[in-house]
């Protein structure tokens, strides 16, 4: 297998003095540059080329979002290009599988086509990731006349309804309010401490365990595509990576049918992170039916106001943070990491909670770090500096709070991010994630979600 570039050994020196302005259009000129060279015939952009070769469901969105600053044409198509995946339910999968000869394997990893509702045209996964697209629609909306927005937006909303309404659906099946995921991945955090807690709880299974005792690990890690490309120290651990595939192919098994795939299953869990992402999406939503003058569905507008309320039952009041929690037993999954912080970019908590959360942030012992937000508090036992989503910085999570910062009015708090993501990439470069503590970069090179947002933030 062809390697993707790998990390420079010594980051690039910073770009000319921050005062000169000169640096801002060199950074972009580069960003422009990643996003080119990961683009697929002017249709989507892959995460970064090789180790990631398809379109994700979230990442095409970020990209989306740093493309409308210089190509709202462009921009469009990556969102455009998302529908294809969307199955007749309603749900957009996480993954749009690439349909080249070299890609069989993953495509067969999921057979979308064991369900009736997968499309015939494309393979995709059977699970979701964050519900970005709305924000991502009004985003380049922004950009772009009244009468053209009207067309963009008409063109999305009926597919995003559909979106929405699939995730309550299928996902909220007891009509709390909240949200349900049932494999990490649909996270965006594959490897996030409340999650691999659950999985080590729920789906060691016994087979898991004995590949655990007859030290399997090299065995498992043969058939990785990841650690071919990245240190296995940065990526998540073989064990780890086997329970993953067990719950994958379980879901597969129960194809993709949300109700065999509940029972006897405590791993499913409603995930902070992806609830306050889609109260959000759900503003949006609104947003874009208002000014097309269309109106919601009857239901669609209840549930969503029923999500801002519900999302209050995860406040915890002793660390002062928001937690995930168990869909079953309604346990409390308490350890904490950036996804309990994005309530700020939910918007929908009260301004006494948002300045709760931004102590939180600034923290020193917390998520107080040199470079920007870790994606895990330090005071946690779980932060590594380079444990994949367990310690290190993504610039995408960043963006998240950026966004929300400001509409809580903390501007300051907010410019004191952007700046430091972008010093942080001048220094190491457009990785996939980045060390908390000396910045040093992670993860793939010429990541294209890390481009896009710096694009945004140098815009913004
Ligand atoms: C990893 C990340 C996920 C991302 C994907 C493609 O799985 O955890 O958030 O969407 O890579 O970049």
């Amino acid at each position: 297998m062809a390697k993707a570039e790998a990390l420079p050994a010594n980051p690039p020196e910073p770009l000319a003095s921050a005062d000169d302005g000169k640096w801002a259009a060199e950074l972009f000129g580069q960003a422009q540059d990643i996003l080119r060279g990961n683009d697929k015939n002017g249709h989507y952009t892959v995460p970064a080329a090789g180790m990631y070769p398809h379109q994700w469901l979230w990442d095409s969105c970020f990209v989306a979002i740093g493309l409308r600053q210089y190509d709202v044409k462009r921009a469009q198509a990556e969102i455009t290009s998302l529908f294809r995946g969307q199955w007749s339910n309603g749900m957009l999968p996480n993954m749009i599988f690439n349909d080249d000869g070299k890609h069989r394997r993953d495509r067969n990893l999921w057979r979308s086509w064991v369900s009736p509702f997968a499309p015939n045209k494309v393979s995709t996964s059977g699970i979701t990731q964050p519900p970005l697209v709305a924000e991502a629609v009004v985003k380049i909306g922004q950009k772009m006349t009244k009468a053209e927005r009207r067309t963009w937006y008409q063109k999305n909303f009926s597919q995003l309804v559909k979106y929405h309404q699939w995730l309550y659906a299928d996902r909220d099946p007891h009509g709390e309010g909240l949200v349900l995921l049932i494999h990490p991945w649909e996270t965006g955090q594959d490897n996030t401490p409340p999650w691999i807690s659950e999985l080590h709880s729920h789906q060691l299974t016994w087979w898991i365990r004995a590949a655990q005792k007859l030290r399997l690990e090299p065995l498992i890690n043969f058939f990785r595509r990841d650690i071919q490309y990245v240190p296995p120290e940065q990526r998540l651990g073989a064990i780890d990576a086997l329970a993953l595939y067990s719950v994958q192919h379980r879901l597969r098994r129960k194809a993709y049918a949300i109700d065999a795939v509940l029972e006897h299953s405590l791993l499913a869990i409603e995930d902070v992170g992806f609830n306050a992402i889609f109260i959000r999406a759900n503003q949006q939503l609104q947003t874009i039916a208002k000014e097309i003058g269309r109106q919601l569905p009857d239901g669609l507008k209840a549930r969503m106001a029923q999500t801002e309320a519900a999302f209050e039952q995860l406040w915890d009041d002793h660390d002062k943070l928001y937690y995930s929690r168990n869909f079953v037993t309604h346990t409390p999954i308490k350890l904490p990491t950036i996804a309990s912080l994005l309530a700020l970019y939910a918007g929908s908590v009260s301004p006494e909670r948002a300045k709760l959360l931004v102590k939180q942030l600034t923290a020193a012992t917390k998520f107080g770090t040199p470079f920007p937000v870790p994606s895990v508090p330090m005071d946690s036992d779980w932060f590594h500096e380079f444990g994949y989503w367990q310690g290190p910085t993504w610039i995408n999570t960043n963006w998240l709070l950026v966004d929300g910062l400001r509409r809580y009015g903390y501007q300051d708090q907010a410019d004191a991010i952007a700046k430091s993501c972008l010093d942080l990439v001048r220094q190491s470069g457009f990785c996939e994630y980045f060390s908390p503590l000396s910045g040093a970069p992670a993860g793939i090179a010429n990541f294209s979600w890390t481009a896009a947002l710096t694009i945004d933030l140098l815009k913004s």
